[in-house]
């Protein structure tokens, strides 16, 4: 049995609190926020967990074996490597930490202890993610062309991070598990349309090597909600919408041929192809049940998992990449050698 402190009862910390209360493998023991109302809304649902308002209190518990942070993102770094550093396990919300250097840093700790580090990318842990990567694994999409994705709304203006670390972080998390090649450079747009605080409205565009790119269109200023995404590839394009309530991914046998005339470049011929489409059947569960149940494994077995360290410190690497840009005007920054794949 795992015993699992969290640090963070705002919006997601409950999310993750119920979701460990679920598993076999693993209890939640003590709840930490520094409100006071939001611990009484936490003993009320589960009188048997100890509430703490003080962080240090919960790590130092010895009838915790792992933490789970869901703080704002400037905490992460600080309770993180304090967790670590008490000899606990840690499953840190995304994004990982506020720079490069920080997640490097927790990875090197966890590793010189040999302790679990993992990051909260959920969508990797969803039945229509999992699909996509099946796709891709199976050729069934042929070579990526590009991945386009929208992820707006009237959502909840953050002071401490713009809405590229807010949301396009989903996105750099699905792209890192589902495509096969990590970005080379990155530019970023964007706006903030309250003075003083970070972009609410931004455009982030990843190149690669190779004919493949990427776009996350990412705002907390629009009047409807969507959250579309099509991965293209020569063969099949998937569109997936998080959205819809039964059939989020649909596999489109459309596409383009192209039979190229050496001799004469425009009068190559285009032909195009819109066949089937059919929505495959996906795995239900919740996403952060899957997560905290494979969290929960990875402490009992020693293995590596699926969203580790690595793979948040790769996303960090790419939003630090677009903040630098978008301080630029959409400056392309180079990456390459720094996000290896
Ligand atoms: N994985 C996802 O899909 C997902 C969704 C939403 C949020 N998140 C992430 O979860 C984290 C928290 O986001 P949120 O929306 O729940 O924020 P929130 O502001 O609603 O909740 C944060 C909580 O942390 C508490 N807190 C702040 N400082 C503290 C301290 N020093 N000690 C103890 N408690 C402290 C606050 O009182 C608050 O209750 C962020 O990193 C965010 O990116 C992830």
């Amino acid at each position: 049995m795992i015993r699992i402190g969290v640090i963070g009862y705002g919006y997601w910390g409950p999310n993750l609190v119920r979701n460990f209360s679920e598993q076999v493998a693993a209890a939640v023991t003590v709840v930490c926020d520094q409100r006071a109302d939001r611990l009484a809304h936490a003993q009320r649902r589960y009188p048997a967990i100890r509430v703490t308002i003080d962080p240090a209190d919960l790590i130092a518990d010895p009838a915790v074996d792992a933490v789970a942070i869901a703080t704002p993102v400037a905490l992460h770094f600080e309770l993180a490597m304090a967790a670590l550093r008490a000899g606990k396990h840690v499953l840190v919300e995304k994004p990982m930490a506020s720079t490069s250097d920080q997640a490097q840093q927790l990875i090197d700790e966890a590793a010189r202890r040999r302790l679990v580090l993992m990051v909260d990318h959920t969508f990797v842990y969803t039945g229509a993610v999992q699909k996509m990567r099946e796709l891709v694994i199976n050729g069934e999409l042929g070579d990526l062309n590009y991945y386009d994705s929208v992820r707006i709304n009237l959502g909840l203006f953050q002071h401490d991070v713009d809405v590229l670390w807010d949301l396009a972080v989903h996105d750099l998390s699905i792209m890192d598990f589902v495509l096969p090649q990590q970005p080379v450079a990155v530019s970023a747009t964007g706006l903030a349309h309250v003075p003083g605080r970070p972009a609410n409205i931004a455009y982030m565009t990843m190149f690669f090597d190779g004919p493949l790119i990427a776009h996350v269109h990412a705002s907390w200023l629009a009047p409807v909600k969507v959250r579309r995404t099509l991965l293209g590839g020569n063969r099949r394009m998937v569109l997936f919408d998080d959205l819809e309530t039964s059939e989020k991914i649909k596999v489109y046998d459309s596409g383009i041929s192209v039979d190229p005339n050496p001799e004469n470049v425009y009068q190559m011929l285009i032909g195009y192809r819109t066949g089937d489409m059919w929505a495959p059947k996906l795995a239900v569960t919740e996403a952060l049940h899957v997560e905290a149940k494979h969290f929960a494994e990875c402490v009992a077995t020693g293995t590596a998992p699926q969203s580790d360290g690595e793979a948040g410190l790769r996303v960090v690497r790419l939003l630090e990449a677009a903040s630098a840009s978008l301080r630029q005007q959409g400056r392309p920054v180079d990456i390459r050698g720094l996000v290896a794949g």
